[in-house]
């Protein structure tokens, strides 16, 4: 059996106590990453620096010793290394100049010079490979072709998917284009992070829930199932994870596919459904609500507990059901970790 827990749940094996890692569980919520990330200057910078870009992905793993560490980097640095704008607003989040014609498409950078924009990810991904404990697995991940699409035509971050919404309903065949492209360079991203050392991929597909009928198909499932077979072409053993946020019933359809290892719940899935309807078929992953680490108390306890209850006969890897929040609390992810030990 692997020496990895979380390598033995993507296996399709029940461990004891789950394996536990945290999305964004190296962020601002931790005053360790603070002070690393104002020495580098901006978040952009942090993530292009392969020394303190290792520091930070190392922060949690040494302060409370998850399964997993997931690579620093952001799904909007793809983007970037394409040749399109990206940016930071303090307090306000990503920024990029929109896409508005076919042209900004066609005029992508190439394979060679979006890897050559994209080293430093690659340093730090050896860089941390070379560091980490040797019980501890390492995941590399990137951005689906539809939510990176939606930060790449409205040109920011929200709530909001109706600027993709309208280009992809208006410019069908330009809007297919984008994912195409970005389908492709998304597979190459993911192999290069292999090659350098990641043990496991995660796709996070954060705005699934925006699209259904065939929509959902056409642009969350296929474009993944491309990526994901893609990946699996070149490393066959590389278990994959993959994250389709808000898609409720949907998730079903990723149940009896060969090209993904675990299926990443968010909050709203419920988990009674889940244990029937999901964990039968694919190690899940999640997924407690992230605002029990800002409140805590008894209600974590009894949340955490509920989600041990019926997920806990099957293989299944501790998590929340989105991103820790800066207002987290991080003596409740020690009270948490106990608590799934037990
Ligand atoms: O610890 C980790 O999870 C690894 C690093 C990681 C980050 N972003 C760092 C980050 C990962 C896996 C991501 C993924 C990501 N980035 C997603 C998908 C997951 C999700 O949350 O739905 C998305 C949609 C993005 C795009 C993005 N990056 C947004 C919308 C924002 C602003 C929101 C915010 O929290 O400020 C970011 C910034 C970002 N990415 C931060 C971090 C630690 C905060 C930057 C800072 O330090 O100011």
């Amino acid at each position: 059996m692997s020496e990895k827990k979380l390598l033995t749940v993507l296996k399709n094996i029940k461990t004891e106590t789950p394996p536990v890692w945290m999305m964004r569980q190296a962020g601002r919520y931790l005053k360790e990453y603070r002070d690393v990330r104002k020495q580098a200057g901006g978040f952009l910078d942090l993530c292009y620096n392969p020394r303190l870009a290792k520091e930070v992905t190392l922060q949690p793993i040494k302060r409370f010793g998850f399964d997993a560490a997931i690579l620093f980097a952001d799904i909007l640095l793809l983007p970037q290394a394409l040749g399109r704008e990206v940016w930071f607003e303090a307090g306000e989040g990503p920024r990029l100049n929109p896409i508005l014609e076919e042209k900004d498409i066609l005029n992508f950078n190439n394979v060679e010079k979006v890897n050559n924009n994209l080293s430093k990810i690659y340093e730090t991904v050896e860089l941390v490979k070379s560091e980490l404990p040797k019980e501890t697995t390492l995941i590399g991940f990137a951005g689906a072709p539809w939510t990176v699409a939606t930060y790449m035509v409205a040109g920011k971050g929200g709530d909001d998917q109706i600027a993709a919404k309208k280009f992809m309903t208006q410019y069908p065949e330009t809007f297919s284009l984008l994912i195409e492209r970005l389908t492709r360079a998304t597979t190459e991203y993911l192999c290069e992070q292999v090659k350098a050392g990641a043990d496991v991929i995660k796709i996070f597909d954060s705005w699934a829930g925006s699209l259904g009928g065939t929509y959902f198909y056409k642009y969350v499932f296929d474009p993944i199932k491309k990526i994901c077979n893609g990946v699996k072409d070149r490393y066959p053993k590389v278990p994959i994870i993959v994250f389709p946020k808000g898609s409720g019933a949907n998730y079903k359809i990723f149940c009896d596919e060969k090209f993904l290892d675990c299926l990443a719940l968010d909050s709203n899935v419920s988990q009674t459904w889940a244990r029937k309807e999901i964990q039968p078929f694919k190690p899940i992953q999640g997924n407690l609500d992230p605002i029990h680490l800002v409140t805590g108390g008894d209600e974590m306890i009894s949340q955490i507990d509920y989600i041990l209850e019926n997920f806990s006969n099957g293989p299944y890897v501790f998590n929340l059901g989105h991103g820790i929040t800066p207002d987290a609390d991080p003596r409740n992810i020690e009270i948490l970790l106990k608590r799934v030990a037990q």
